[in-house]
């Protein structure tokens, strides 16, 4: 065991979203988002949760820094909520709702916390569902524009903003498996909307360097170290297939200008509606890379899907409460494989985190053993990858608070801080206090 040390500069953070903790979900001129929709329509949900209240964020921002400061936070990825700033996704800028993303910039700077926003994390405009949503073309055009316009706004208090959370979760969970907003089970709607998202996110690259040319723009990406289930030929290929599909096939359109060959029999261009000067919009040489990483992600071949290739084999190490896999070397192999493929990009650790349902004991204690060794693990993970080379320039754990959990609703507790979701009570968790000990020291045992 050694002693190791972060860079100066290095920044510890925590990360949220608009819609998983804000609440408030009609107040000041908010217009109606496809999760609003989606958890409101009966079966979508776990118990029927929706984030209508969430942690009521929106009326305790100040307490919520000020808990972010205790800890020591001098990072914070938050979203804006598109339906805020245009309640129907296009026209004018409804003020009130940027206000409430100024005063969160401007409350984060003055606590000496440095403010990452993510333009768009799930919560699309209903009325741009009703349009057409991800499949439909125009939806890069009108996502540029409202980038632009948060750029245009909040781009001289922020250095760094990132343009898309998980653009492959989104709009496979969304549009192919129906188990995200907005429902949808179809090949084609997944295809589809995963291309207008390429294109989008070129688009908007464009608009905000037009407005903040020095704003450092990235992506956070999902992320998981694919690895062969069986020490064989046909699985290795298929991890790497897989990976190609899970962990790239949205950065490498904007790094290279085109798709990674995932697909076995070639990309569905057709599917996908590819046209011939697509790939040079989809183009964006981002400033830095954000990884959201959780876990590994062991791959099988498998004849009967389109990539040939599926998550497969046994867990080895212990499961969270959302059933995957502590697996900290996957931190530090991503962040390495990044490193190698990218000519050594600026890197974030955009989310990590874990769910475990840890309460207050009887003297109000959070006693989440758990999540302090899953942190510990993957933090020295990141360490070992710093210690090569990697440009890694933040940490960003998630969740600064349990909250709304997509179609899990409020069981899976990610939070360092305990949510009692009657009464808005806030506790730390032993996790956040091992975290301000972290960043007090600025580096930990590895
Ligand atoms: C990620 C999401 C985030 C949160 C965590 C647990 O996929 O970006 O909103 O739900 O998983």
């Amino acid at each position: 065991m050694a002693r190791f040390t972060f860079p100066d500069g290095f920044h510890w953070g925590v990360a949220t979203s608009s819609h998983q903790i804000e609440g408030a979900w009609r107040a000041d001129g908010k217009g109606e988002s496809i999760w609003d929709r989606f958890s409101h329509t009966a079966g979508r949900t776990v118990g029927g949760a929706n984030a209508d209240v969430a942690c009521d964020h929106y009326d305790r921002m100040q307490e919520d820094v000020d808990l972010m400061r205790e800890i020591g936070l001098t990072s914070y990825r938050f979203s804006i909520a598109w339906p805020r700033i245009q309640p129907e996704g296009r026209g004018p800028v409804n003020g009130k709702g940027m206000d409430f993303y100024q005063r969160l910039v401007d409350t984060l700077l003055e606590a000496g916390i440095r403010p990452l926003p993510t333009l768009y994390h799930w919560d699309l405009p209903q009325a741009l569902q009703d349009a057409g949503g991800w499949p439909e073309r125009d939806l890069a055009g009108y996502f540029a524009e409202y980038a632009e316009r948060c750029a245009a706004v909040l781009g001289d208090r922020v250095e760094r903003i990132a343009i898309f959370n998980e653009p492959w979760i989104f709009t496979l969970l969304g549009h192919l498996l129906g188990t995200h907003a907005p429902g949808i089970r179809s090949f084609e709607a997944f295809a589809r909307a995963s291309h207008t998202v390429c294109m989008a996110q070129g688009d908007a690259f464009r608009a905000i360097k037009s407005v903040r040319p020095d704003l450092q723009i990235g992506t956070a990406f999902s992320m998981s170290a694919c690895e062969p289930a069986r020490d064989e030929q046909e699985d290795l290929e298929a991890a790497e297939r897989y990976h190609r599909f899970a962990n790239v096939f949205f950065l490498e359109p904007a790094l290279l200008g085109r798709y990674p060959d995932a697909f076995v029999g070639g990309l569905p261009e057709e599917a996908m509606g590819i046209r011939p000067d697509d790939m040079e919009r989809c183009r964006a040489p981002l400033d830095w890379i954000g990884i959201n990483l959780y876990s590994r992600t062991r791959v099988e071949h498998r004849d009967d899907t389109p990539i040939g290739a599926m998550p497969g084999g046994e867990a080895i190490g212990p499961l969270t409460d959302m059933g995957w896999e502590v697996w900290p070397d996957a931190l530090h192999d991503m962040v390495m494989r990044i490193h190698r493929d990218y000519d050594g990009p600026s890197i974030e650790v955009t989310e990590n985190g874990c769910a475990y349902d840890d309460a207050p004991d009887a003297n109000g204690r959070v006693q989440d053993g758990r999540r302090v060794e899953y942190l510990e693990g993957y933090i020295a993970a990141l360490a070992r990858a710093v210690e090569e080379g990697a440009q890694v320039e933040g940490y960003h754990a998630w969740s600064l608070l349990d909250n709304f959990e997509w179609a899990e609703g409020y069981e899976k507790r990610f939070g360092l801080i305990y949510v009692d979701f009657v009464t808005q009570t806030r506790t730390l968790k032993d996790s956040a206090r091992w975290y301000a000990r972290v960043i007090r020291e600025h580096g930990l045992e590895i």
